[in-house]
């Protein structure tokens, strides 16, 4: 139903999970997609799969972001899905675990926006879309690092929408629950017994299973369409009930 002919799109972290399923919706979907990624490998096979642009780049890197806007040029669509997890209570993450999540989680995604938003402010349009998490909305145990970074994204994207309200550029994030990708493959790994864990992620949303990457792509599509020109300053729960409670 909705589209994206005329339109350009740059997601980050493009070459694994989310940010891929992304990608490919919005190919799909009639945009000019460019994939943008630390993982070269990653990105490289996403971009060529899809008929996209290859973007090297690593959010943390100002002059890699600065060089990512001169490539990509205007663009009408900016996701930012790169993102990093980090498995710990208060006592057992160290000072270096905060800044190494919050570089990405929270600074890559202010240092994509403050070069992207300018050139949409200027064209008078523009959607940017963060990836925040269930863990940017309610406390996610064990996650330490990664719930004080999410809620950073919910909030940031919440400033971010009200300070451009007077203008055609939104500003909204989504928050998943568990997503079935490496992401979450990875720390499963760190588990003892890694089905149980499985079980028990799938288990934290009512319907019983994990959200597939499609699903996730399908809000940012939507996100990303003129038919959502009234939403601005949101957070799109795409979490199976888990957010309603227990
Ligand atoms: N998988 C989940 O359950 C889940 C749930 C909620 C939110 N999210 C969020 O969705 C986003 C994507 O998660 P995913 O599960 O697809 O992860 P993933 O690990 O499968 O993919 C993340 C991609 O981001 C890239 N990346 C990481 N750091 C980067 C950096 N500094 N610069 C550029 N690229 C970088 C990686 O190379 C990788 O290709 C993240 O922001 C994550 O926090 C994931």
């Amino acid at each position: 139903m909705f589209n994206l002919h005329h339109k350009s799109a740059l997601v980050t972290g493009a070459g694994s999970g989310i940010g891929a399923a992304i990608a490919e919706t919005f190919a799909a979907a009639g945009a000019k997609v460019f994939v943008a990624d630390r993982d070269e490998k990653g990105g490289r096979a996403v971009a060529e799969k899809i008929g996209g642009q290859f973007v090297l780049l690593d959010v943390t890197r100002e002059a890699e972001c600065t060089e990512a806007a001169k490539l990509a040029g205007q663009v009408d669509i900016l996701v930012n899905n790169a993102g990093i997890g980090h498995v710990g209570t208060l006592l057992t993450t160290q000072g270096e675990d905060l800044d190494r999540v919050y570089a990405v989680n929270v600074r890559g995604m202010f240092n994509c926006a403050k070069l992207f938003v300018p050139a949409m402010l200027e064209k008078g349009s523009g959607s940017v879309i963060n990836l925040a998490s269930i863990g940017g909305v309610v406390g996610v145990r064990d996650r330490f690092a990664y719930t004080t970074t999410k809620f950073a994204v919910v909030g940031m994207t919440k400033a971010m929408a009200l300070d451009h309200s007077h203008t055609k550029v939104r500003f909204n994030c989504i928050c998943p629950g568990r997503v079935e990708t490496p992401f979450v493959q990875g720390v499963l790994k760190q588990y003892a017994d890694p089905e149980k864990a499985h079980q028990d992620m799938s288990s934290t949303q009512l319907q019983g299973r994990m959200v597939r990457p499609d699903e996730v792509a399908a809000a940012a599509l939507y996100l990303a369409a003129d038919e959502s020109a009234m939403v601005t300053g949101s957070t799109m729960m795409i979490d199976g009930g888990w957010s309603a409670g227990k």
